[in-house]
C-alpha cells in the first residue's frame, strides 16, 4: 500500500493542510499561548527557580487572573488536543505526515538545514519537522498531565504519583513549557524564512508535487 495514495479526482489536489488541521492549529496555538502567559503569572507568584517573567509577558495580571485564565483556556486546549489526536489517528494524517522519523533521515535533514540546502514543499513535512512536531505534541500531552496532577494533588493522587509526587511534577511541568517556548522559537523562525508555508496554513492551498520542491 502507498503512503501517499493519488488524490480521488485526477487533476485536483490535495490542500496542503486539510481543513480541520488548519483550524485545530490555530486553536491550538493561541490556547497554547494563553495557558504559557498565564502560567508565568501564576510561576511569579512563588517561583522556584531563581527568576520571574517580566510582568508586561503575563496574562491575568496577578495569581489570581492568571490561575482563572489557566483554567479556563485549559479546557480550550485539551477538547483541541483531544479533537487533534483523534482526527489525526482516525484520517491517516499522523501515519501519512507525522511518521516519527529514523535518525538516519534526521541527520540528513539537520545538516541540510544547518548548510541552507533544504527545501520546502508545501504539504509535506522534513524529519527534522516531524521530530519537532511529535516533540511539541508529547510536550503538550505532558504539560497538560502534569498540570492535572498539581491541580488536583489529593482528587488525583494516582496522576501526581505518577510524577513523583507534587514537587516533582511542577517542575516536569515547568520543563515541558521550556520545551514547548523552545519549539516556538525555532518553529516561528523557520515559518519566516519560509513565509509560503504560512499562506498555506491560513488558507489551504494545495500541495506541492515533487518536482516543485525549492
Ligand atoms: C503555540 C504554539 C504552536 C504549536 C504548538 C504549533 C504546532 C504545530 C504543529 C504540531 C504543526 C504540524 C500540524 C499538523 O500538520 O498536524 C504546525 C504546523 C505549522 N505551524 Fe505551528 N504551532 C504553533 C504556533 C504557530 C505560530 C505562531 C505560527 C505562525 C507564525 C505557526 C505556523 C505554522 C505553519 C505555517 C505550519 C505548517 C508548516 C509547513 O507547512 O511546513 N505555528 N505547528
Amino acid at each position: 500500500m502507498s503512503a501517499h495514495p493519488p488524490p480521488a479526482t485526477p487533476g485536483i489536489r490535495r490542500p496542503a493542510h486539510p481543513l480541520p488541521v488548519r483550524i485545530m492549529h490555530w486553536v491550538g496555538a493561541a490556547a497554547v499561548m494563553c495557558m504559557m502567559l498565564s502560567g508565568w503569572a501564576i510561576y511569579n507568584a512563588s517561583p522556584s527557580l531563581p527568576f520571574t517573567f517580566p510582568r508586561s509577558l503575563t496574562l491575568g495580571g496577578w495569581l489570581a487572573g492568571g490561575i482563572a485564565w489557566h483554567i479556563s483556556v485549559m479546557w480550550v486546549l485539551f477538547a483541541d488536543g483531544i479533537a487533534y489526536l483523534l482526527y489525526g489517528a482516525a484520517s491517516g494524517h499522523f501515519r501519512r505526515n507525522l511518521r516519527p522519523p529514523g535518525p538516519r533521515a534526521v541527520i540528513r535533514d539537520l545538516t541540510a538545514t544547518l548548510t541552507g540546502r533544504l527545501g520546502h514543499r508545501l504539504g509535506h513535512y522534513n524529519a527534522v519537522q516531524r521530530l519537532l512536531y511529535v516533540g511539541v505534541i508529547a510536550a503538550i500531552c505532558l504539560a497538560v498531565a502534569t498540570g492535572l496532577a498539581i491541580w488536583k494533588p489529593v482528587q488525583l493522587g494516582w496522576l501526581c504519583g505518577l510524577f513523583g509526587g507534587y514537587p516533582l511534577a511542577r517542575h516536569i511541568h515547568l520543563a515541558a513549557m521550556i520545551a514547548i517556548a523552545l519549539f516556538l522559537v525555532v518553529h516561528v523562525t523557520m515559518v519566516a524564512i519560509f513565509p509560503r508555508t504560512l499562506v498555506a496554513m491560513v488558507a489551504g492551498i494545495p500541495a506541492e508535487p515533487e518536482e516543485n520542491a525549492r
